[in-house]
């Protein structure tokens, strides 16, 4: 086990903010990961835990404990007639599983293609995009944890998913760290293609919709829509889409008769809007700049960070969204992406 000092978390986060983590190990299987959290217990130490840091935002004042950089790489496969497990370690990198999963012909994450981020932040996040929700794939999720020092596994039942939210999103469940994930995957499956950029995509290149192409379009539509990382900070989508009860939706569709909305199958009360739509639309904040920070050009949910700023100037930032959406729709919004 190394443990490296005054590692600068900005260098460890696609929002490239956060200061010094007084100490960092990159941890590359369970017995290294065992070792390092006693040895932080040992001197009293907070612990982090960071994948590839694509959906958090790290505090200025960095991390005084220590930061343990999930990096457990291997890959299991399980067939069972027409089902396929894979049993994925949590440092293995998330497009990397699902380009490996198309590849061998499997169903079930091709929506999913081109979300940044580790394999180990799937469950976490309950990462979702084009129709397509993980929690739908995941069959176990198993956790090191370093209350009791032992690794468990936890049933899809058991994870408390939701939309970008599960139960290890809790502060009770500090102690779990994500070390596999089993997702179960389909031989033959049917294709979703029914989110409105994937539909469209395929009436405008008149292609077949197969494994392949679907992430293909998956990938070009992304790609119009998001900025590259290695070219700014960000971290996609700042807050999640707010879920309103019906009897909401009506009061702001008088004023607002184009606002689009979804249905959710949670709860038949509800729905789900497109935060992104009422930022354009209604808060005029498409583009909307304010020093290192602005909302993306092409994607409003999408706050980029230029390069000079802050965590603190980030929270501002936010807020000043979140306060123009209050005063406009009556709207709480919520981050989507994890503050540590
Ligand atoms: N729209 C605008 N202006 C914009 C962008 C979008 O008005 O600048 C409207 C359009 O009407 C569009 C609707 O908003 O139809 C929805 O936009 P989009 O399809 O891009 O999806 P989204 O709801 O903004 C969600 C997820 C994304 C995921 C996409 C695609 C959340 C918070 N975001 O975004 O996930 O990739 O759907 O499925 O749920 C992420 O979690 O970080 C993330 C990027």
């Amino acid at each position: 086990m190394e443990i490296l000092r005054n590692i600068p978390l900005n260098s460890l986060t696609t929002l490239r903010l956060g200061g010094p983590a007084a100490y960092l190990s990159h941890i590359a299987s369970i017995e290294v990961l065992r070792e390092a959290i006693e040895w932080a217990q040992g001197k009293n130490l907070p612990l982090m835990v960071l994948g590839e840091g694509s959906n958090v935002l790290a505090p200025d004042e960095g991390h005084e404990g220590l930061v343990l950089i999930m990096n457990i790489k291997g890959l299991h496969v399980i067939e069972t007639g027409s089902v396929v497990e894979l049993v994925a370690c949590a440092g293995e990198n998330w497009d990397g599983l699902v380009k490996y999963a198309i590849e061998n012909g499997l169903y079930g994450i091709e929506n999913l293609s081109g979300i940044p981020g580790s394999v180990g932040a799937t469950p976490i996040q309950n990462i979702g995009a084009y129709g397509t929700e993980i929690k739908n794939m995941i069959k176990w999720v198993e956790i090191f944890d370093s209350k009791t020092m032992k690794t468990v596994k936890l049933y899809n039942n058991e994870c408390g998913f939701g939309y970008r939210d599960s139960i290890f999103k809790k502060p009770q469940s500090r102690s779990l760290i994500v070390t596999r994930v089993c997702f179960t995957l389909k031989k033959h499956g049917i294709l979703n293609t029914s989110y409105r950029d994937v539909s469209n995509y395929f009436k405008e290149k008149d292609v077949k919709p197969t494994l392949i192409s679907l992430r293909t379009a998956i990938l070009s539509i992304r790609g119009k829509k998001f900025p590259n990382l290695y070219k700014v900070g960000t971290a996609g989508s700042f807050f999640k889409n707010p879920i309103i009860r019906k009897k909401d939706l009506e009061i702001l569709l008088k004023t607002y008769k184009d606002l689009p909305f979804f249905e959710i199958d949670e709860d038949k009360d509800k729905v789900k809007i497109p935060l992104a739509w009422i930022l354009e639309h209604v808060c005029n904040m498409k583009g909307w700049k304010r020093g290192n920070f602005e909302t993306f050009s092409k994607h409003a949910l999408v706050f980029v960070h230029s390069g000079n700023g802050t965590t603190k100037e980030l929270k501002e930032f936010a807020s000043m969204v979140a306060q123009c959406v209050k005063e406009k729709t009556n709207i709480d919004i919520q981050p989507e992406v994890t503050y540590l």
